[in-house]
């Protein structure tokens, strides 16, 4: 596989106001990205997640260093329409990125800004709004649908424009469980059959547990790197950059404390309940 997004010594800083000194968030950043993978992006409050993410599609320039889009220099402003055709971002709150009264208005207005035929944009909304399940509700008002369904079709409008690679920054924040499952299975959904490359980043570690790669950020660098069970089985390294792991690992943790030896990579519920019904027959005296 071949990398879609190579961030190469990035450095970045937000520029100081007045007499304010600037914020520097990364002073040597590396990252690659391999096209067609899902990648979680992982990190503490402030540890530069979103500031990463804005260089993946030009909203960020870097400092130093820079950052490659299907081969591309995102700092090359001829490049900019081709990066951002590539690159789709979503954000956390899906009521700053409705842009129409009508559904299918919304999810056209991408394709529209691009200069494409009015036929292929019937074309790409009608499939972009199958793809996330939410075509019956085409002709709705965007603002009477719940935060769940107005992520899908704020992912709609990305998918219209038919990116290679979709960037999520916490689309889940603001959604309830079932509003957060229906968006994490749909891009699931894009990358499994479509091939489309996702970077997820969340605050949920079930959500990353679900990626194939999860990239740990602390204060602008790559803290850890490696497939879910890899990184979540750290759960001391999590700890120290005030993280935690999934409920289920962090349970086997603190029965550890009390004497089993549990793995510490039964990443899902039904995998650790039948761990822990093992271990409770086999590890406790009279268990069987
Ligand atoms: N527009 C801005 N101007 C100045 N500093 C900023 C700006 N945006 C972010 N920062 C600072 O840059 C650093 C990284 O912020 P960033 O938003 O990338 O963090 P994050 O990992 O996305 O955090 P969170 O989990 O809260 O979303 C923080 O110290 C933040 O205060
Ligand atoms: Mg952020």
């Amino acid at each position: 596989m071949s990398e879609i997004i190579s961030v190469e010594h990035l450095a970045y800083s937000y520029p100081g106001v007045d007499d304010t000194p600037g914020v520097a968030v990364f002073e040597d950043m590396n990252l690659k990205v391999e096209e067609g993978s899902f990648v979680a992006v992982l990190g503490g409050n402030g540890c530069g997640k979103s500031t990463l993410a804005k260089h993946f599609n030009s909203i960020l320039l870097p400092c130093g260093g820079r950052v490659m889009v299907c081969g591309m220099d995102t700092a090359d402003e001829e490049r900019l329409i081709a990066v951002r055709r590539n690159v789709g971002m979503v954000f956390q709150n899906p009521d700053n990125q409705i842009v129409a009264n009508v559904v299918e208005e919304d999810v056209a207005f991408g394709p529209e800004n691009l200069g494409i035929s009015s036929a292929e944009i019937r074309r790409r909304v009608d499939n972009a709004l199958r793809q996330v399940g939410m075509n019956e509700f085409a002709q709705h008002a965007p603002h009477l649908l719940s935060g769940g369904q107005k992520q899908r079709i704020a992912i709609a409008g990305i998918i219209a424009m038919e990116p290679k690679c979709i960037v999520l920054d916490e689309p889940t924040a603001m959604l309830d469980p079932r509003g957060r499952r229906e968006v994490i299975d749909t891009v699931m959904k894009l990358n499994r059959e479509k091939g489309i490359t996702v970077v997820l980043i969340t605050h949920h570690m079930d959500e990353a547990a679900k990626a194939q790669r999860v990239v740990v950020l602390h204060e602008g660098k790559v803290a850890a790197d490696g497939t879910p069970k890899e990184v979540f089985s750290q759960v001391e390294l999590l700890h120290s950059l005030g993280l935690a792991a999934p409920e289920t690992v962090e349970l086997c943790w603190e029965l550890n404390k009390q004497g089993f030896s549990l793995p510490l990579d039964r990443l899902g519920e039904e995998e650790c309940a039948r761990l822990l019904y093992d271990a409770v027959k086999t590890q406790c005296p009279g268990g069987n």
